[in-house]
This record gives structure tokens, sequence and C-alpha cells, in this order.
């Protein structure tokens, strides 16, 4: 090997929002949830990360930088993704540039990792899942990996949880798993994207700013004193994952629209029964909540689900691109962007909109 090389991976990779949410960790190392988890991956041109890795020999220790800021790499969960992921590199040999990397090489090389997220960071928008997703994947590009999409999940997990759901499109269920040491802590594809292409999805960005609860230490509190968390891990969410793959099989919207409201509404309930309480949602929050449930009521099945992350955000399910429409225009009329309803912005399709209006 000369010294003067670098090899560089980039790699995209959407966010993915739960409809049955994953709240609770029963091994915070590991990140083993206490319950399945169901989400839908949005279209990378909504919401993603961009993570370029590159190695050389020059380099004298890993470094990373998080949206143009370094970050330190200390923190224990990206010093797992790296170990897992260097312990599985192998031989990769670039003729053009006349570079061969052996696999016992990677133990000694270096790091440089660069990522950036098209969306507000730590905002309750799942940045968590997309970087940690990108960063796994871009690794195992770089590295050539052999492990396939259900295998990297399990590491990726170990980086966040929500991102082991990222590595796949369409619909995905984290399952739980059994074994102690998380092997069988895993993502899979209930249904690729296209099943159900009729949905389209409206972000209301209520505010892009950084939450004051993290979901880690926020779970963390939920665990430890609120009951009601047992009882939803135990009794609700195993017939309700049942009931949502069910729904999202036969592309039934009132089922999943019912299923998906009720879970976030139990999920924040969690959260207010966490002492002391944590407070996710907003005035704004609510009265979208309100604004749908009522639309909803009086169109007499259900046009639009409503689920919100760790965070006042509202992502928004429309049934299909009429109800979409009609949405918007309602939105646009109740909670119009940058006024007193304290709304930052829309994202909808593949582009933001009203970044900067009024
Ligand atoms: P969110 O709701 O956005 O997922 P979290 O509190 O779960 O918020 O996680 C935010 C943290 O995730 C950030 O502080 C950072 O440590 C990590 N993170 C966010 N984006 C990336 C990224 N692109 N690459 C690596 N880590 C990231
Ligand atoms: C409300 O995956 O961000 O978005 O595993 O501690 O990194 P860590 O937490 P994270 O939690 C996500 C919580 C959620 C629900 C979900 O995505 O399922
Ligand atoms: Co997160």
């Amino acid at each position: 090997m000369g010294e003067k090389w670098v090899l560089m991976k980039t790699a995209q990779t959407p966010t993915n929002i739960a409809v049955i949410k994953y709240w609770g960790k029963r091994d915070e190392t590991l990140i083993l949830p206490v319950n399945d988890s169901i989400s839908v991956t949005l279209d990378p041109a909504h919401l993603c990360t961009t993570t370029t890795v590159a190695v050389s020999p020059a380099f004298q220790q890993d470094r990373m930088w998080l949206n143009g800021k370094e970050i330190p790499l200390s923190g224990g969960r990206y010093q797992n993704c790296l170990r897992e992921i260097r312990k599985r590199a192998r031989e990769v040999e670039d003729k053009e540039k006349g570079i061969k990397i052996e696999k016992k090489d990677w133990e000694k090389l270096h790091l440089h990792i660069a990522s950036y997220n098209n969306f507000p960071t730590a905002a309750g928008l799942a940045s968590s899942a997309a970087g940690f997703a990108c960063l796994v994947f871009a690794l195992a590009k770089l590295m050539n990996v052999e492990e396939d999409e259900s295998q990297l999940s399990a590491i990726a997990r170990q980086g966040s949880g929500s991102a082991c759901r990222s590595l796949f499109g369409g619909f995905v269920k984290w399952i739980m798993g059994k074994e102690e040491d998380g092997s069988d802590s895993l993502a899979v594809q209930l249904v690729d994207e296209k099943h159900w292409d009729d949905l389209f999805i409206i972000i209301a960005v209520v505010s892009s700013r950084q939450k004051e609860t993290s979901s880690t230490s926020g779970m963390r509190e939920s665990v430890e004193t609120s009951l009601l968390l047992q009882h939803r891990a135990k009794e609700v969410v195993p017939k309700r994952t049942v009931q949502m793959e069910e729904a999202i099989k036969n592309r039934d919207f009132a089922s999943f629209a019912k299923l998906t409201c009720a879970d976030s509404n139990q999920f924040h309930a969690v959260c207010l029964d966490t002492s002391p309480p944590i407070f996710y949602m907003n005035d704004t929050s609510h009265r979208i909540i309100s604004h749908v449930e009522k639309w909803n009521r009086s169109e007499g099945s259900p046009q639009v689900a409503y689920t919100f992350d760790a965070g006042p955000n509202a992502v928004l399910i429309a049934r299909d691109r009429k109800a979409a429409a009609q949405l918007l225009q309602r939105l646009l009329f109740s909670f119009p962007p940058k006024s007193d309803t304290d709304l930052d912005s829309y994202i909808i399709g593949d582009k933001t909109i009203l970044q900067d209006a009024g």
C-alpha cells in the first residue's frame, strides 16, 4: 500500500416513521427493545441522510463531521457500529487506483466520515434512524462487507434502535427478538414501496428546534417509571402489531389509520405517565390532531392518519393524492407557516415548500 491514496464511498438513506412505536429498551448497550415496531420508510427525496466515508493511510484517527461540525466518535454507539463493521470487513481492490486493502489492514486504517441530514437533526423526525442506517450502509460498501440488509440492520440497531428499520423501503418490522446477544433483534421488510403507493405523506414541521429530552433518555425514564409502558409492551403492542400487518397487507386504510393514530396517542400517553412527565407534543400538535379527527369524522371514513415521534412535528399519511391535496389546503388555511401558530414549514412529496413563507 502506498501512503497517498484515499478511497471513498457515499450512501444516501431515507428516514422512517414508526406507525407502531418503539419506546423502551430491555438492554441499553445492545439496544434491544421491549416490543416489536413497524414503520414506513419515507421517499429518500423527502428526508434523508447522505454520508461519505473515506479511508486513507494518511488518516491518523477516526473522525466524523455531522452537518459540517466535527462530533466526537468516542460514544459507545459509534464505537459499537464501527467495531461490528470492521469485524466483517473484507479485501478491497481498486485496480485503477492501484489500491489493495487486505482484510487485516482494516484494523489499522482510520476512517473519516462526513454526514449531512437534509432535514432538522434531533427534532423528532428520526435523524438518528437515517443517520446510523446510512453510516452502517456506507461503511459496509467501503469495506466490501457481505452481510445482507437484515444482518446490517442488527448493526445499525446498535447505533440507534430506529435505524435498523431504515435499511429497507416500504413497510418494515423490527422484530424484538429473544436472544440475549441480540442476534435475532433485526428488521425485515413487510412489503416494498410499490405495494401501497396511493399513500401520500405530508410532514408539518411544527418546530425544527432540537428537542429537550432525547429519545434515548426519554425512553429510559419511561421504562423506569411508567406502569402504562409495561402494559403497552406486554398487552397492547403484540395484538396491535398483528392487526397492523394485516391492515398493511390488505391496504385497509380505515384500520391502518385507526391503529396508527391510537399507537401515536398511546406512546405520548406513556410519556405523560413518565415521572417527571415528558411533553413532546405542543399546543399546535394537539390542534392538528383535533383538526384531523374532526375532518375524518365528517367524511365518514378516515382520510388521514397522524403520528408524532418524540417531538412536536406531525407526520400525516393521506389515503391518496386527493386526500393529501385537501389536507394541505386545510392545513395552510388553519396552520399557516411562520405565523402565530408557531409552525415552521411543510414537507410534502419530494420537496420542502414554504420554508421561509411569511
Ligand atoms: P431524532 O428524533 O432526530 O432521531 P434522537 O434524539 O433520537 O433524535 O437522535 C439524535 C442524535 O442522532 C444526534 O444527536 C446524533 O448523535 C445522531 N445523529 C443524527 N443524525 C446523524 C447522522 N447523520 N449520522 C450519525 N449520527 C446522527
Ligand atoms: C419515538 O431510535 O431515536 O421515534 O434507540 O435510543 O437511539 P435510540 O432511540 P430512537 O427512538 C425512536 C423513538 C420513536 C419511535 C420509533 O421510531 O419507533
Ligand atoms: Co431518534
